[in-house]
């Protein structure tokens, strides 16, 4: 198969994606082809050094400028797509004179936000894509002292989501400056194309065959094609965000002869809100959850900032995150205690495996080959006292050592059910069985609460590793218990 028609258009110029090869990383095809803008920092998106737009369908416009780490994504990946670097969004300025800085380039710069320079094309990319986020201006302060907007340390007077730039580091400045940098832009002007760009619609998936050398990137367009790929190459690697793909590319070199992309399949990026459940398609990005649900599932609201960066959430899915089948994945334990379910797409049909069956060993499940995660279900009504628990070394954009996730009827003072999910204490993720029964039909006080956090803490089967120890495995998921315990009982007496 030769290919000749992958195409990607970075800052308005068309040009083919041939002759990278199917591995090649968006980062390497810049860089390649002279946009040295765009950096490597750590090449496992842990830096935000190769931060770039993309345009998405939109949440709230026809086109959201979405940034992605270019370390992670496969350019054939985004074959018909539109990508904006740093280079890009400086705007040609008179003849014979240099562009014309973008608004948060100018602030970066007039704010002291760069000395080596090396993060700073990355961090301009963050910036501009929350600078460009259709609601961000609804969320500014009121500009009446009244602080009607946020108030909060995370948030500028310009609505402006400092948790947009959690993905990128700076070893030399000091965040103090970017962040002033942050809080001090605008509004995009009328005239701004990038923010005219925002509405039309984003580009369509493009279908790709991309093929280089014997090896193959390709995106079908519907799930029954993709279903019978899959029959007819038993041996292809499915990626969605590519967020976990792209460091075992980047970090383990690991190569594919076929690579079969699913993230935009119209079949898995459905999410709609039903009398009985909520089906979230396994392709919807987390980002797009977020937005999307607006905090109707309490729990993945408190899952989502704890869960990587902005820059990951902008691409990882909940397919990708329940496909790997990690024991510290984040979202596994906020799902089982959702009492969630895991609907399977196969060439035979569809079945749905509740998700306390799903995961059968270390990274095994019962998905059979062949067979895709196409969505995931959560029953209503939800259970209304909630809580996640990540105890990773840093606060964000961190591995769990453990996590833990609590979803609880307290009725008249009484649990009438209890769910909780955990990670990182067991070769899967598992349910707290134990616990659970010793919460249920108990009243909810500090007697009962003490009792149930000595029988969550011989939960599971607890490892050392370079992580932590075994012993403060257990500790954390005691403590936890007492943790909700205390939370709930704060918000009753305030
Ligand atoms: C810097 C960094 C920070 C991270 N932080 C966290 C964190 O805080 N918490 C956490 O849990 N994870 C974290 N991760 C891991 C990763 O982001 C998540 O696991 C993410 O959800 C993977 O989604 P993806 O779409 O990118 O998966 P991909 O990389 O595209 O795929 C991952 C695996 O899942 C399979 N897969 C994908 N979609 C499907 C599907 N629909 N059906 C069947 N199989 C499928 C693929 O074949 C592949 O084996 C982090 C990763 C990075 C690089
Ligand atoms: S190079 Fe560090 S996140 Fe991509
Ligand atoms: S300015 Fe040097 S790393 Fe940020």
């Amino acid at each position: 198969m030769a290919n000749t028609t992958a195409r990607i258009t970075v800052n308005g110029e068309e040009t083919p994606i041939s002759p990278a090869a199917p591995h090649t990383t968006t980062l390497d095809f810049l860089r390649d082809r002279g946009l040295t803008g765009t950096k490597e920092g750590c090449a496992e998106g842990e830096c935000g050094a190769c931060s770039v737009l993309v345009a998405r369908p939109g949440v709230n416009k026809p086109t959201d400028w979405v940034a992605v780490n270019a370390c992670l994504v496969p350019v054939a990946a985004l074959d018909g797509q539109e990508i904006v670097t740093a280079e890009g969004l400086a705007t040609a300025g008179e003849p014979g004179m240099p562009p014309a800085l973008h608004p948060v380039q100018q602030e970066m710069a007039v704010r002291g936000g760069s000395q080596c320079g090396y993060c700073t094309p990355g961090f301009v990319c963050s910036m501009a894509a929350e600078y460009y986020r259709p609601d961000r201006c609804a969320h500014a302060d009121a500009g009446d002292g009244t602080d009607a907007g946020h108030g909060d340390a995370e948030h500028g007077p310009n609505g402006f989501d400092l948790h947009a730039l959690s993905g990128n580091l700076c070893r030399c400045t000091g965040y103090r400056p970017i962040r002033d940098a942050a809080f001090a832009v605008g509004e995009p002007a009328d005239e701004d194309p990038l923010a005219q760009r925002r509405e039309r619609p984003a580009p369509e998936p493009a279908v790709t065959e991309y093929a280089q050398d014997g090896s193959s990137f390709l995106r079908p367009g519907t799930l029954a094609e993709t279903l019978e790929l899959l029959r007819a190459r038993p041996d292809a690697v499915v990626v969605a965000g590519s967020t976990d793909w792209g460091v075992e590319v980047n970090i383990r070199a690991r190569r594919a002869d076929c690579v079969i992309a699913i993230d935009r399949l119209p079949e898995l990026r459905e999410l709609r809100v039903e009398s009985g459940h909520i089906e979230i398609g396994a392709a919807v990005t987390l980002t797009e959850i977020e937005r999307r649900l607006d905090g109707e599932v309490p729990l993945l609201a408190e899952l989502f900032p704890q869960f990587a960066s902005r820059l990951i959430r902008n691409s990882a899915t909940l397919g990708g995150n329940l496909g790997t089948g990690s024991p510290i994945g984040d979202s596994p334990p906020v799902l089982l205690a959702l009492e969630a379910s895991v609907v399977l797409a196969g060439a035979d049909g569809e079945r749905e495996v509740p998700l306390a069956e799903y995961f059968t060993g270390y990274r095994q499940s019962v998905r059979r080959p062949g067979e895709l995660i196409r969505a995931v279900r959560i029953p209503l009504p939800l259970s209304p006292v909630t809580a996640f628990h990540k105890i990773a070394k840093r606060r964000f954009d961190d591995i769990s050592s453990v996590a833990v996730a609590f979803a609880l009827d307290v009725e008249d003072g009484v649990v009438r059910k209890a769910r909780i999910g955990l990670g990182g204490v067991a070769a899967t993720p598992i349910r707290a069985l134990a616990t659970e029964a010793a919460l249920e039909g108990e009243a909810w006080t500090a007697e009962t609460v003490e009792a149930a956090a000595r029988v969550l803490r011989g939960e599971g089967t607890p490892m050392d590793d370079h992580r932590a120890s075994s012993l403060y495995r257990s500790a954390m998921l005691g403590q936890s218990l007492l943790k909700l315990y205390a939370q709930t009982t704060e918000a009753v007496s305030s």
